[in-house]
């Protein structure tokens, strides 16, 4: 396994870096991070054991791979020293919204650049990462991108052109459910329940209707329309959703948000 330099030690380069050594890609001594003004970094390296260095110099040298984890508003303000460095090597940027143009213009000497757009459940090895490359990868490149992405859940590769609307669906989606599930569970204890119950009512009955749309591989119309009997009570609330537009309310939510994508792409 190549060696590899996090730029970044937060929240999505602990996942990576630890589905990294669990899955026995790397070993500790391959891999070296830095962070910004906070502890990170070092908080990183007494986890894990990877290294924890202070300069760019001392990150990059000997490094094959550039995993980019700051935030975008961090790389705007990056130390142009990291460009230099990073000649001839690969940059993965995991950062929301910035283009493979940005990211090429910055690290011009890269031997390929590949933007991945993961979501959050990635924290916990959960996630959907989508990807896309400057070039096509060779097929080493391919493999280290897939394990260090693959710590963070699935992978899907998509056409840049497309990463709008991944941060609609998946990026973003997170969101949309936790919204759901709060409003589920308030509507829950509106109907008499204490929190408590309205939560663990709410909760493994979702985790339960995923277990069952996973293990018989129905669509989620087949399973819906199996428990809705002509006159019953899942028909009665399904009706309520129809009057209030919501299968219109979904998409114009998915809609907003690969705008908003879009317009803070280009500013
Ligand atoms: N969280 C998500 O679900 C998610 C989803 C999609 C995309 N992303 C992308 O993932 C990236 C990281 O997100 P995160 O949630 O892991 O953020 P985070 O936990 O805040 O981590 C950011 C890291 O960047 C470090 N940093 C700050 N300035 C730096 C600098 N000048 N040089 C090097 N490192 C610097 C920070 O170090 P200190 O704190 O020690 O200063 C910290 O380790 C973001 O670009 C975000 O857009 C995240």
């Amino acid at each position: 396994m190549p060696k590899l330099a996090f730029i970044g030690s937060g929240r999505m380069a602990s996942a990576m870096v630890q589905g990294l050594l669990r899955s026995g890609a790397c070993q500790p001594s391959d891999i070296t991070v830095i962070g910004g003004q906070d502890n990170t970094a070092s908080e990183l390296s007494q986890a894990t054991g990877v290294r924890a260095v202070t300069s760019p110099l001392d990150l990059l040298a000997g490094a094959d791979a550039v995993v980019l984890a700051c935030k975008p508003q961090q790389f705007a303000g990056l130390d142009p020293a990291y460009a230099m460095l990073a000649r001839g090597k690969l940059v993965l940027s995991i950062l929301a919204g910035t283009r493979l143009v940005s990211l090429s213009k910055f690290f011009n000497g890269a031997r390929n650049v590949v933007r991945a757009m993961p979501n959050t459940p990635g924290a916990v090895g959960q996630g959907i990462t989508a990807q896309c490359s400057v070039v096509a990868l060779s097929p080493e490149d391919a493999l280290i991108v897939q394990s260090i992405l693959s710590g963070l859940g699935r992978i899907l590769e998509l056409p840049e052109a497309m990463f709008d609307a991944v941060t609609a669906v998946s990026g973003s989606g997170p969101g949309f459910f936790f919204e759901f599930l709060a409003a589920y569970e308030a509507a829950a204890v509106e109907l008499g329940f204490t929190p408590e119950q309205a939560s663990l009512l709410s909760r493994e009955t979702f985790r339960g209707s995923l277990g069952l749309l996973a293990a018989t591989r129905e669509t989620p119309d087949n399973l819906r329309t199996q428990v809705t009997s002509p006159g019953g009570t899942t028909k009665a609330g399904l009706d309520a959703w129809a009057s209030a537009q919501f299968r219109t309310t979904v998409a114009n939510a998915l809609i907003a948000a690969q705008r908003r994508s879009a317009e803070l792409g280009k500013a």
